[in-house]
């Protein structure tokens, strides 16, 4: 199977650039993000104390998450459960990276998101693709613009769909997952030695999707 990976940090594009350019190719696109948002999202619900080793590795052991594509789009479930729109809010986004950097919460999804690259000729879009899930990815790319450009573009997102915030909010956020990001023992996000470093700061939407789909068709 094909496989591209898309990394970068929080706003760079990657899921709406990887979903067009998924379309485009015949490839399904597979967000990773979501499956960590989902994880967080059930750490909230269930008020289970991260920290907490045991009630993590319960939590984890009696969930079920799963992904389906409809219409190419990628839907999550959580035990039967279609989250995917309640795994977008500001607060989730703010918890995320915390649940994120736990090993444990790492593993429990590595050996899934290697079964979906061998079925599918697929673009995944996360953190660590290039580096850690799919080392042999065909194509690598580093998606990045300024943290100002993708706070802009995290801020209008969240006001089209009704979140009250503010843009220095949003810039916040965005700045600290980041950092939690990049300096976590377990899979930092960082671009792979052979990955191609795109910044998007300078580029609209259609000439950021040219460049991806000349990199991938080159
Ligand atoms: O869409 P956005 O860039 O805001 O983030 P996302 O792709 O939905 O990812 C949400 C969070 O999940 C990230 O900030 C990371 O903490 C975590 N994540 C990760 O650790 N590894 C991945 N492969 C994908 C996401």
């Amino acid at each position: 199977m094909f496989s591209v990976a898309i990394d970068g940090p929080a706003g760079a594009g990657k899921s709406t650039l990887a979903k067009a350019a998924a379309a485009k190719l015949g490839f399904i696109y597979i967000d990773t993000g979501a499956l960590y948002r989902t994880v967080t999202y059930a750490v909230k619900a269930g008020g289970v104390d991260i920290e907490d080793e045991s009630a993590f590795k319960r939590l984890l052991a009696s969930i079920k998450i799963e992904l389906e594509f409809i219409d190419g789009v990628q839907h999550v479930f959580l035990n039967g459960k279609d989250v995917s729109e309640l795994i977008r809010t500001p607060e989730i986004s703010a918890s995320v990276s915390i649940v994120s950097a736990v090993p444990m919460c790492r593993e429990f999804f590595l050996d899934f998101q290697r079964s979906l690259a061998d079925k599918y000729n697929a673009i995944m879009d996360g953190r660590d693709i290039g580096t850690v899930v799919l080392p042999n990815a065909q194509v690598k790319i580093f998606l990045t613009a300024s943290p100002e450009v993708r706070a802009d573009r995290r801020y209008k997102e969240l006001l089209e769909k009704g979140h009250e915030v503010t843009y220095e909010e949003v810039l916040d956020s965005v700045i600290k997952r980041d950092d939690r990001d990049s300096n976590r023992e377990t899979a930092p996000l960082k671009p792979a030695d052979d990955a191609v470093l795109l910044d998007t700061s300078n580029l609209n939407f259609e000439e950021s999707l040219e460049e991806i789909i000349k990199l991938i068709r080159g």
